[in-house]
């Protein structure tokens, strides 16, 4: 049984957003799942964090098939659709964000813009390093920091438009919190450098060139390595 959380159906407000933010999503992940090193996930037991419909890891089992994957995240109606969407796929989806249930049980984490919605990082942190096994990495992407040019507008227009609150946070913050939780902290650009739509949403990316530079130089990666293992 998981700790109550403070569940809602959907992140957006406008649940039909959910489904546009998968397809959007896609590319990005696609590119996340090529930088990192690990290849062969066949053995490896897989988390995503802030799963929503559960897209990335339908599709990170496309591409690197791995033995069991769990998708958490606290709206419920997204949870129900990633159930219904991974057919039968080794896929567990629960509507959470206490990690307690799954202490120890974790090789591989991701999150893909989750954690600048999180109201306390630090006890995130300490959940991950305790689901991690010795030597498991936690992959946490996010653009949405106080270096980056369009937070400024963006932390209204997300904050307006969902159900969870955006939180303000600099690249140095996170990464101060996941090493004192006890993890290794290393960090690259994302560098997505793939084509992006020419008319993506205007007041997100008032300059064409903001549609190319946000994913390529603003959004970060961090790789985040549980200290004690191999
Ligand atoms: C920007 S969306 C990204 C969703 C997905 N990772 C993707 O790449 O499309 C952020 C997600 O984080 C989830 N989320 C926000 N706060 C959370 C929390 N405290 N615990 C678990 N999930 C959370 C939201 O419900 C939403 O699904």
């Amino acid at each position: 049984m998981t700790q109550a959380a403070p569940a809602y159906g959907t992140w957006h407000a406008d649940p039909d957003r959910e489904a546009a933010m998968e397809a959007s999503h896609r590319p990005l992940w696609r590119h996340f799942i090529q930088s990192i090193p690990e290849t062969d996930l066949a053995t490896r037991v897989i988390l995503d964090f802030g799963c929503n419909r559960g897209g990335f890891l339908r599709l990170l089992h496309a591409l690197k098939p791995f033995r069991r994957g769990i998708g958490i995240d606290i709206a419920r109606d997204s949870i129900a659709a990633a159930r219904t969407l991974a057919g039968s796929m080794p896929l567990d989806f629960e509507v959470a964000t206490d990690l307690g249930p799954w202490r120890g049980q974790v090789d591989l984490a991701f999150s893909y813009e989750v954690i600048y919605l999180l109201p306390d990082l630090a006890t995130h942190a300490a959940q991950m390093h305790q689901v991690l096994r010795d030597g498991g990495v936690y992959y946490a992407v996010t653009g949405c920091h106080t270096h980056c040019p369009l937070w400024p507008a963006w932390r209204t227009l997300i904050g307006d438009t969902t159900n969870a609150p955006v939180q303000d946070r600099a690249p140095e913050e996170y990464a101060d919190t996941f090493a004192r939780a006890g993890f290794d902290v290393s960090v690259r650009k994302f560098g997505f450098d793939g084509f992006v739509p020419a008319h993506k949403d205007r007041r997100y990316y008032p300059r064409l060139t903001d549609a190319l530079d946000y994913p390529a130089e603003h959004k970060l990666l961090f790789r985040l390595e549980k200290q004690g293992g191999a």
